[in-house]
């Protein structure tokens, strides 16, 4: 890879509803792919319909393929034009099943005895999901794991590098991780619960070749389920059993601290199975969105951060360098520096220090939405503009939880920064949540 900054997956639902990109899906990752950054890992990738998260999500199957094709296509034209050449250019895509929130379906790996009731934020008392969600079987995880095959041996064909099998954010895979009471092959005790990513890699490696990359987006870390309590802005974890054996990363006697323990031994499963590249993420963005993406403000309806956004960007760093650290030949992506603004460059500088040996990406996430060409200048002139930069105001998570589109959901970009064609975008989102 030609430098060690990294563009990580950010969906922009502005898809086509048969799966396909669209035109603002060409857009951004032409924009991207001229941002200097020579890690691009496309977005989440639905690997079967019943797997998405909204009906704009891109979904890979046959009918999808040369539409796929066209857009990496697109992002690579834009970087040899730029840099004059595709070289140590790679391109990752990510694979996933919604799970839990999958549309219109959702379909989880074990009953939870808060997500079940409470997916998402909201007041403390607001009242349950009246039906429980559908428990996947076994059998049906057996067929899901051909498809993550079948939907690598395409990804291979369009010309991706390789595919990351997504295990984070509270989606299907993510969920197995925590998986402890699950009955049958793919629950239980940690082997167990890594069965289906490894036998994945393994059926992958078969049909996509010894060469592609396998990499994987990792969730060391779900904490617990937040929500508003009654006169108060600020989130509190909803009322939670203990022990806590409901997420990936968490201390059983106090699930608001981290236990990398267990994580640190399922990345040596991966690794045994041939995984090359580790994108280290954390929370579920859906019920405790703090934790993945540390923010000034939130969006509407969620609540106001319960921490200095600056520990959840430690957090984020702690995690990344403990397993940069058990595993030193694995190259390690870390996330959490767009709350850091311009001096996530600093933050990023140092993470990466030999000397350090942090980790050996820097991954931009909300940060490359509102300033795609903050790695470009960055290297080029030393520094970036502090007037460009994210300031975490979460109008893009807005704009991902929109569904009162004609097409059940609308795009998500950067209105501040990216005004247009989103300044445009969020008006009609508020006013058609106005309407509704
Ligand atoms: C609009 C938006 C879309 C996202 N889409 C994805 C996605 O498709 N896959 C994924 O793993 N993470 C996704 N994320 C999470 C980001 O990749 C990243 O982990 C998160 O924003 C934290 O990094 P940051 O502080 O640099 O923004 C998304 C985040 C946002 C705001
Ligand atoms: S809308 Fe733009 S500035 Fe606000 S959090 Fe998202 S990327 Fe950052």
């Amino acid at each position: 890879m030609g430098n060690s900054i990294a563009i990580h997956p950010m969906e922009g639902c502005d898809g086509n509803l048969d799966g396909s990109p669209g035109d603002l899906t060409f857009r951004r990752y032409r924009r991207f792919g001229e941002s200097g950054a020579k890690l691009i890992w496309f977005e989440a990738c639905a690997v079967a319909e019943e797997g998405r998260a909204n009906p704009r999500r891109l979904w890979i199957h046959r009918a999808s393929v040369s539409a796929l094709k066209r857009l990496l296509a697109v992002c690579r034209q834009a970087h040899r034009e730029r840099y004059g050449s595709l070289d140590g250019l790679v391109t990752v895509l990510q694979l996933t099943h919604s799970g839990r929130y999958a549309s219109p379906k959702p379909l989880v790996a074990y009953p939870h005895p808060v997500l079940d009731r409470w997916p998402t934020v909201g007041p403390v008392s607001a009242p349950p999901r009246a039906t429980p969600p559908q428990v996947t079987g076994d059998e049906h995880l057996e067929a899901l794991e051909d498809k993550f095959a079948e939907a690598s041996a395409w990804a291979r064909e369009i010309g991706f590098d390789g595919v990351d099998l997504k295990m984070t954010h509270g989606y299907l895979l993510s969920e197995l991780l925590s998986a402890r009471a699950r009955p049958g092959s793919y629950g239980g005790d940690l082997s167990g619960r890594a069965t289906f990513a490894v036998r994945t890699l393994q059926k992958i490696r078969q049909r996509a070749g010894k060469d592609f990359l396998l990499a994987d987006r990792l969730g060391v870390y779900d904490g617990v389920p937040y929500c508003t309590s009654d006169g108060k802005a600020e989130g509190v974890p909803r009322d939670f059993p203990r022990p806590y054996q409901f997420g990936s990363g968490v201390r059983a006697e106090n699930p608001l601290h981290m236990d990398l323990s267990e994580p640190l031994r399922f990345i040596g499963h991966l690794r045994d199975a041939g995984l090359g590249l580790l994108n280290v993420s954390m929370g579920i963005p859906y019920a405790n969105p703090h934790l993945s993406r540390p923010y000034e403000k939130p969006n509407e309806g969620v609540y106001e951060t319960p921490e200095h956004p600056l520990l959840g960007v430690a957090r984020h760093f702690k995690a990344q360098a403990v397993i940069q650290e058990a595993y030193p030949d694995l190259a390690v992506v870390g996330a959490g520096y767009s709350w850091l603004q311009h001096f996530l460059i600093h933050a990023a500088a140092a993470n990466l220090m030999l000397m350090l040996r942090r980790i050996k990406f820097v991954g931009l996430g909300r940060a490359a939405l509102a300033y795609p060409w903050l790695a470009r200048e960055a290297l080029e002139k030393g520094e970036i503009n502090p007037l460009q930069t994210c300031k975490t105001l979460s109008f893009c998570t807005y704009l991902m939880r929109s569904k009162n589109h004609p097409l059940g959901q609308f795009p998500a970009g950067c209105p501040p920064f990216d005004k247009d064609p989103y300044g445009q975008i969020v008006k009609e989102a508020r006013h058609a949540a106005r309407k509704n």
